[in-house]
């Protein structure tokens, strides 16, 4: 059983052209992949995330540069650093996120288990904090 914040590494091919990465939903992710959403031109030192979702899986990848991804689930935080386009971090439902320290140029990939709904979203940390709770 996955849990928050565990490392998926993705099939990589390399020869004298480069590297390759694959990922296929449901087998290289736990999810079917029903979007993707990047992140990119991100200003120097802003910071994204700072929400919390009630039933969304996402996988996270830093496919260029790198970027320090925060999880809290209520009773722990733990801090990643991303920069391995090959690995991917996956993030379950009801667990508060922050991307923080982006590098310059740096672009963050998604893998989402659902299409965009803002009803499925907490982007109030004391929300979240009483749904856990309960
Ligand atoms: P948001 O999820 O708050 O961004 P971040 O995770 O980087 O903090 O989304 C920012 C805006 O983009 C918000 O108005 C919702 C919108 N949005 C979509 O319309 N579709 C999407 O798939 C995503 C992720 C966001």
């Amino acid at each position: 059983m996955l849990k928050s914040g565990d490392l998926l590494e993705f099939p990589k091919i390399g020869d004298h052209r480069g590297s390759l990465c694959f990922i296929e939903g449901g087998e290289h992710v736990p999810f079917p992949i029903r979007r993707i959403y990047y992140l990119f031109d991100i200003p120097d030192g802003a910071d994204r995330g700072g929400h919390a979702h009630k039933a969304l899986e996402q996988v996270m990848i830093a496919i260029h540069g790198s970027f320090d991804l925060i999880l809290n689930d209520g009773a722990e935080e733990r801090s990643l650093h991303l920069s391995d386009p090959s690995e991917g971090v996956y993030i379950g439902n009801h667990v508060w996120r922050e991307i923080r320290n982006f590098s310059a140029g740096a672009v963050c990939v998604v893998l989402a288990s659902e299409r965009y709904d803002e009803s499925d979203y907490i982007r109030n940390y004391e929300d979240f904090k009483s749904t856990i709770q309960r």
